[in-house]
C-alpha cells in the first residue's frame, strides 16, 4: 500500500515536471531548451520544423495579424485564418443595411470577390538574431533606466541601417527580460489582406460578452482573409494586378480531433505578462490596482446595462463599448481572484524568501542583497501615485466618451501649431462634417449619468493630496454636488453634441481658440492632464525609473541564482511558443470542467431572439439533421476544447498545432478562473480556449456552403481515423 502511494506520488511529481504548460519561449532556442520535454510530452516533429531559417518551418505560416492579433496561413493562395473578434473591425466597416455581414456573415464565392481592408497588415518573420552585445555596447550596471534607455536607442537606430536585410524587409528590435537581452526581428509586411469570409455574429461571436472568458465556451470566433502580392509574391500596396500569396509553409488541418493528454502547442504573438514580479509587485495589482479598476468599471457597467436592458437602440449604440470596458473588467475579477485562490502571493513571498537566503548565503551576490527590500520600498512609495493615475485614466479617460471629443480638440491645436493653418481648417472642417457619425454611439444623458457617478468614486477613492486641485474647488464651490456640478459641465460646454460642434468648428482660429480655452470641458481635462504630469508623474516617474532598473537587476539575478530553473522572457508582441496538453481541471470544490463541448451546448444555450444566444436557422437545422458531413465525432459535432498553453491578449487567432504540425483548433480565449497567467501562471487552473478546427470547416463547408475554400485547404488525419466522406 504504501509502496503503491509512494508510486503514485512519484508518478504526480513526474507528471508536474514532465508536463509543465508554463512559459512562452523564444522559437530560437526550442533546441536547446524545450525539445526534449516537448518530445516527452508527445511532440513527433522536431524543434527546426518549428523554426528554422534554412527550409520552410511552421514559423512561415504564423503571421502577425494587424499588429495586435494572430493568424495562420492554410493554403498554398495566401488564406488567412483568425478570430472573429479580430477580423471584428474590417467586417464591420462593410457592414451596412443592406449588406449586414456582422448579422448574416459574408462569404466571397470567388477571389474577385474578397474585400480589400484598408490599413490591414500582415506581418511574417523571416529570422530573428540576438543583438544583445550590439544594444548594450557603452551601457553600464550603474546608470539610471533612463539614461540606459538613450544609448540603447541609438544603438538600435544603428543597428537596424547595419543588419543584412532584403529591400522588402523591416527590422525591429525588442527588449527580453526586461532589458538584459535584446533580440533582432526581421520582417515582411504585406498590405493588400483581403477577407474572404466570416460568420454571422450569431456564431462568430455566440454567448458574446456573458460567455466571454468562460468555459464551457461555444464560440466560432473565426473569420477568413487572404495575404495578396505583386507578381513577384512581395507586398505591395492593394492594387487589382496583385495575386494571392504563395506561402513557404502552410498549416495542414486535422480532421482527427484532440483527445485528454494530446500534446498542443500554441505558436502566435503574446502581447504582455509580467511573470516575474516580486510579492510586491504582484500584492499592488491584485490587491491595489484591480480593485480600483473593477469598482469603477463596476459602475459604469451597471449603468450601460440598465440602459442597454430596456431599449433596443441604446443596445445598438453600446455594445461595442459594453464588450470593450467588460473584457479588462472581467480578466481582472478573475485574475484576483485566481491568485487568491492559488495563494499566489504566498508563493511569490516563498520564491522572495528563497532568492534572499541564496543570495545571503553566497559572496558572489552581494550586489544583489537589497534588491527585493528596494523593490518593496519603491514599489510603496509609488502605490497612491499609480493608484491615482488609475482612478484618473478610468474615471474621466477610458471610460467617458467626453474625452475622446477633448482629445480630437487637442489634435487640432497640435495641427495648427504644428502644420499650418489650411491643415487645421481642412480637419476642423472634416471634424465638423462627420459630427454626426462622430456622436452617433453616445447618448449624453448615459454619458452624464455615468460621469456624475465615476467623478463620486474617484473624489472620494483618490489619496486627497492627489486631487486635482481644480476638482477640489469645483467639489468646493459645488457642495460636492457632483449631479450639479455634471449638468452644469455638459450644457456649458461646446463639446458635447454635434451641433455645439458645428458652431464651435464655425469659428476662424482666434475665436475658435478663445472659445476651446474657456470651455469648461477644456479646462477640466487641461487641469487634469496638467496635474497628472506635474504633480503625479514628476515623482511617480523617477520610481517607476527605479523600478524597472531594479527589475532588469532582479531577473538577471534570478538567471544567476536560480541555474537549475528555466526562464522564459515576459510576453512582448514577439513570436513565442507555449505548449501542453489537453486536460480539463477542476475550477473549484466538487466542480469539474470537461476538456471538450458540442454543438449541443449551443442548443442548450439557445434562447430565441437574444441578442447574445440566438441560434441562426440553418445551423439548428444542420444540427436537428445531424448533418455534419465528415467532421463530425461519434455522432456529435465538437466545437471547442481546452489546454494547459500559455497564452495572453495577442494570442487570439493563433494556431493550435497537434504532436505532427497540422491545425487542431484556433486560440481566442482562456478560462476566467485562470486569467491570473498573465502575473502567476499555475497549471491547476490556467488554460486557453481554442475553437475546434472540425467546427471551423463544418461552419465553413455545411453552413455557410464555401466547399471551394475547403478545397484549398489539405485535410489529413495524423490518427488515422478516416471515415468515408458523406
Ligand atoms: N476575452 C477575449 C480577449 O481577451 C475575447 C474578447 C472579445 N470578446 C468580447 N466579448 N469582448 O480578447
Ligand atoms: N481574447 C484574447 C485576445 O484577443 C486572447 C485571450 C487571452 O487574453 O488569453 O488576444
Amino acid at each position: 500500500m504504501k509502496n503503491k502511494l509512494l508510486l503514485i506520488s512519484f508518478l504526480i511529481i513526474l507528471k508536474n515536471v514532465l508536463f509543465a504548460g508554463e512559459g512562452m519561449w523564444l522559437p530560437l532556442f526550442l533546441k536547446q531548451l524545450n525539445e526534449k520535454e516537448m518530445k516527452s510530452m508527445g511532440m513527433k516533429i522536431k524543434a527546426e520544423d518549428i523554426y528554422s531559417i534554412n527550409k520552410g518551418s511552421l514559423k512561415d505560416a504564423i503571421v502577425h495579424f494587424g499588429g495586435g492579433c494572430t493568424s495562420e496561413i492554410i493554403s498554398s493562395q495566401g488564406l488567412l485564418l483568425t478570430n472573429h473578434h479580430c477580423g471584428y473591425g474590417y467586417i464591420q466597416s462593410y457592414t451596412t443595411v443592406q449588406n449586414n455581414y456582422l448579422r448574416d456573415g459574408f462569404w466571397a464565392s470567388n477571389k474577385g470577390l474578397e474585400l480589400p481592408c484598408s490599413g490591414l497588415t500582415a506581418t511574417l518573420i523571416s529570422r530573428i538574431e540576438d543583438v544583445t552585445k550590439d544594444v548594450l555596447m557603452g551601457t553600464d550596471e550603474n546608470m539610471k533606466d533612463s539614461e540606459r534607455r538613450i544609448i540603447f536607442d541609438k544603438n538600435i537606430v544603428d543597428l537596424q541601417k547595419r543588419i543584412k536585410k532584403e529591400a522588402h524587409e523591416d527590422v525591429f528590435v525588442r527588449s527580453f527580460y526586461n532589458g538584459n537581452q535584446f533580440f533582432a526581428f526581421i520582417t515582411v509586411t504585406y498590405k493588400d489582406v483581403r477577407l474572404v469570409g466570416t460568420p454571422p455574429e450569431s456564431i462568430g461571436k455566440f454567448g458574446a460578452d456573458t460567455d466571454n472568458w468562460v468555459w464551457p465556451r461555444h464560440t466560432g470566433d473565426f473569420s477568413l482573409f487572404r495575404i495578396y502580392a505583386n507578381k513577384d509574391n512581395l507586398p505591395s500596396e492593394y492594387s487589382v494586378e496583385n495575386v494571392p500569396y504563395t506561402p513557404k509553409h502552410f498549416l495542414p488541418i486535422s480532421l482527427d480531433g484532440v483527445s485528454e493528454g494530446d500534446f498542443t502547442m500554441v505558436f502566435g504573438f503574446p502581447g504582455r505578462t509580467n511573470e516575474y514580479l516580486t510579492k510586491e509587485g504582484v500584492r499592488q495589482i491584485v490587491e491595489e490596482q484591480n480593485p480600483v479598476r473593477i469598482e469603477l468599471r463596476d459602475e459604469a457597467l451597471k449603468i450601460l446595462d440598465k440602459h442597454m436592458r430596456v431599449d433596443v437602440n441604446t443596445k445598438i449604440q453600446y455594445s461595442a463599448k459594453y464588450a470593450s470596458i467588460s473584457n479588462a473588467w472581467k480578466k481582472w475579477i478573475g485574475e484576483s481572484q485566481g491568485v487568491k485562490q492559488t495563494k499566489g502571493l504566498e508563493k511569490k513571498e516563498k520564491m522572495d524568501l528563497e532568492f534572499q537566503k541564496r543570495v545571503e548565503a553566497n559572496p558572489l551576490f552581494i550586489p544583489y542583497r537589497n534588491i527585493i527590500s528596494d523593490l518593496d520600498k519603491n514599489y510603496k512609495d509609488l502605490q497612491n501615485l499609480s493608484l491615482a493615475k488609475d482612478y484618473y485614466a478610468e474615471g474621466f479617460q477610458r471610460n467617458i466618451d467626453l474625452y475622446n471629443c477633448y482629445a480630437r480638440i487637442k489634435k487640432l491645436i497640435a495641427t495648427y501649431e504644428g502644420k499650418s493653418e489650411k491643415a487645421f481648417n481642412d480637419q476642423k472642417n472634416e471634424m465638423s462634417t462627420n459630427a454626426d457619425a462622430f456622436f452617433k454611439d453616445v447618448n449624453t444623458s448615459i454619458e452624464k449619468e455615468i460621469f456624475k457617478t465615476l467623478l463620486e468614486i474617484v473624489v472620494k477613492g483618490v489619496d486627497q493630496a492627489l486631487l486635482v486641485p481644480h476638482i477640489s474647488e469645483k467639489m468646493k464651490l459645488y457642495k460636492r454636488d457632483y449631479n450639479q456640478f455634471t449638468n452644469d459641465l455638459y450644457s456649458q460646454s461646446l463639446f458635447t453634441s454635434p451641433d455645439s460642434i458645428r458652431i464651435l468648428n464655425a469659428l476662424s482660429y482666434p475665436q475658435w481658440i478663445a472659445k476651446v480655452k474657456s470651455d469648461p470641458v477644456w479646462m477640466f481635462y487641461e487641469e487634469l492632464n496638467y496635474f497628472i504630469t506635474y504633480g503625479i508623474q514628476s515623482t511617480a516617474g523617477n520610481l517607476e525609473d527605479n523600478i524597472a532598473g531594479l527589475r532588469k537587476l532582479h531577473m538577471k539575478s534570478l538567471m544567476e541564482v536560480f541555474p537549475e530553473k528555466r526562464f522564459y522572457p515576459d510576453a512582448n508582441s514577439t513570436l513565442r511558443v507555449s505548449y501542453g496538453q489537453v486536460e480539463g481541471f477542476s475550477p473549484k470544490d466538487g466542480m469539474c470542467y470537461k476538456t471538450q463541448t458540442y454543438l449541443d451546448g449551443v442548443m442548450e444555450k439557445y434562447v430565441p431572439g437574444d441578442y447574445e444566444f440566438d441560434v441562426p436557422t440553418k445551423l439548428r437545422r444542420l444540427y436537428e439533421s445531424k448533418d455534419y458531413g465528415q467532421y463530425s465525432e461519434d455522432g456529435k459535432m465538437p466545437l471547442a476544447f481546452i489546454a494547459s498553453n500559455h497564452t495572453t491578449g495577442g494570442n487570439s487567432g493563433s494556431p493550435a498545432i497537434d504532436a505532427h504540425g497540422n491545425l487542431i483548433g484556433l486560440n481566442f480565449d482562456r478560462v476566467w478562473e485562470g486569467t491570473m497567467s498573465d502575473i502567476n501562471y499555475d497549471r491547476s487552473i490556467c488554460r486557453n480556449i481554442m475553437v475546434d478546427a472540425r467546427y471551423l470547416l463544418f461552419i465553413i463547408d455545411k453552413y455557410a456552403g464555401a466547399g471551394h475554400l475547403i478545397n484549398e485547404m489539405k485535410l489529413v488525419h495524423p490518427k488515422g481515423k478516416k471515415k468515408k466522406k458523406k
